[in-house]
């Protein structure tokens, strides 16, 4: 069903497009002389209870197929991860020619059928070598690491690439214990751990957004950022403050430290009251500085709701509690996460707000004055394959209107946004839910323990999506 009529203010050269990372689609976890990551890992410790990272959704076999049906959607751009492990193996030693040949096939393919790639190089899949050897992130060897792996992705792809994102959700990928593999059960060291890898991912960005512009010509780079907004439980000064260092200490330092390339006073407090201030090293501020990126991703599901949480005898000031589970966690001093009871939530909680997306792009403007682009957005549902074939996904196609149509706001707004590309193209491997949540416009054909036959599926929300980029949403 499609709203007709709707008043667009997309621009005429609008990127719309739909997103996925490595690890969720690719499957072919060690063909091809790829290597293990922490996200293959962290997958398999769930084999039992759900689907891992070894098939997915078979991309890895089935890119041509996907590249046909993201062609026949009508897609300008597809952003998508490289898996590092699939370029350099262990992380930070041989070349592997064979990853290098299979995303040229892929950009090839895209380039061929008129869609731009759009690469993120890290989307939660560090090498597990550089977990066995260093630590991960923990260590400025992975720093290292990581600037020549994207130096050899600038070289080798950069002739037909010129968009990138550097760290998918840098934000909250450090929040996640599993994600950068933090195993301690030392509440305080975990969070020394944090702040220290943090502070390497930010070097690493820094080193790979200048990287970019000095292999690339017209080379564009930007961060992926985990963006949500966070609203007070009432209008008591404290529940306003609360709720204002929740957007701040999980989002808008990191993009303060992208843009000034230093931590802001009031993390900086927090990082020297919680005695984890990280290692930095005199070269730092060097590589920090004029490492200026293009555009802001922002990738957007939901908002949240918190009230001031005051501390106790037992819990100092900054120490983390979890109430819900890592990504949006309590901490002391600061927030404790609440329901909001004038939201509608999705079927896993997820907070519906389109108009926070329409706040979110409005701040990031207003803040840093730069394009924003949305590189995910989207709806996690158990869907349905009905006996003809078809998946009727109208809660998705309704979600996806209302925050289309707060993006065309936001326009209006005066914010420049150049494209939209909500998550995900076909369905992926989710974290704790497996196939059994799906985002995708195309269906696959597997269940969580059974693979199937992985067949492709159109569900409605790809036909309806179609026709929205064909009128360049003029019909919602
Ligand atoms: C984003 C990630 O934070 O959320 C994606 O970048 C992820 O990789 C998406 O799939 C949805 O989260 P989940 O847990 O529902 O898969």
């Amino acid at each position: 069903m499609h709203m007709k009529g709707t008043k667009s203010n997309f621009p005429k050269d609008f990127l719309w497009g739909a997103s996925s990372s490595a690890f969720q689609i690719e499957g072919g976890w060690d063909e091809g002389g790829k290597g293990p990551t922490v996200a293959d890992v962290n997958s398999f410790k769930r084999s039992e209870i759900q689907a891992d990272s070894k098939v997915a959704s078979d991309f890895y076999h089935h890119w041509e197929e996907d590249i046909w049906l993201m062609k026949e959607l009508g897609m300008k751009i597809y952003r998508f991860s490289i898996a590092w492990a699939r370029i350099v193996p262990d992380g930070d030693g041989e070349v592997n020619q064979e990853g290098i040949d299979f995303y040229n096939k892929v950009i090839d393919c895209l380039l061929e059928h008129g869609i731009e790639p759009f690469i993120t190089l890290y989307h939660f899949d560090l090498p597990y070598a550089l977990v066995e050897k260093y630590n991960g992130w923990e260590s400025r060897e992975c720093v290292k690491a990581f600037d020549r792996y994207a130096r050899i992705c600038f070289e080798a792809f950069g002739d037909r690439v010129t968009c990138w994102q550097v760290h998918n959700e840098q934000n909250l990928m450090v929040r996640v214990d599993e994600r950068v593999n933090i195993t301690t059960d030392d509440a305080w060291e975990a969070d020394r751990q944090r702040a220290q890898m943090d502070y390497h991912m930010f070097l690493a960005h820094a080193l790979a957004v200048k990287a970019c512009h000095s292999i690339i010509p017209n080379g564009k780079i930007g961060p992926a950022v985990s963006s949500t907004c966070t609203y007070p439980e009432t209008n008591k000064p404290e529940d306003v403050w609360a709720a204002r260092m929740n957007d701040w200490f999980k989002t808008d330092y990191c993009l303060d430290m992208h843009y000034y390339g230093r931590y802001p006073g009031y993390y900086m407090r927090y990082l020297e009251e919680r005695n984890i201030v990280p290692v930095m090293e005199p070269e730092d501020e060097e590589i920090l500085k004029g490492a200026d990126m293009d555009f802001i991703a922002v990738n957007y599901y939901r908002t949240i709701c918190v009230r001031h949480l005051p501390v106790d005898e037992t819990h100092p000031v900054g120490e983390r509690a979890y109430p819900i589970n890592e990504v949006d966690f309590d901490m002391y001093g600061y927030f404790h996460h609440i329901k909001n009871e004038n939201l509608a939530a999705s079927e896993y909680g997820a907070q519906i707000d389109p108009l926070g997306l329409r706040t979110v792009l409005n701040s990031y403007h207003q803040k840093y004055h730069l394009p924003l682009i949305i590189t995910e957005n989207g709806l996690g549902a158990a869907d349905t394959l009905t006996e003809d074939e078809k998946v009727h996904d109208e809660y998705r196609i309704s979600y996806l209107r209302a925050h289309i149509q707060a993006i065309s706001q936001a326009i209006e707004d005066g914010v420049q946004v150049m494209g939209y590309s909500p998550w995900s193209f076909i369905d992926i491997l989710s974290s704790h839910q497996g196939f059994r949540k799906r985002y995708g416009f195309v269906y696959v054909n597997r269940e969580d323990h059974d693979v199937k036959d992985l067949r492709r599926v159109k569900k409605d929300s790809y036909f309806w999506y179609k026709r929205v980029i064909e009128t360049n949403g003029e019909e919602l």
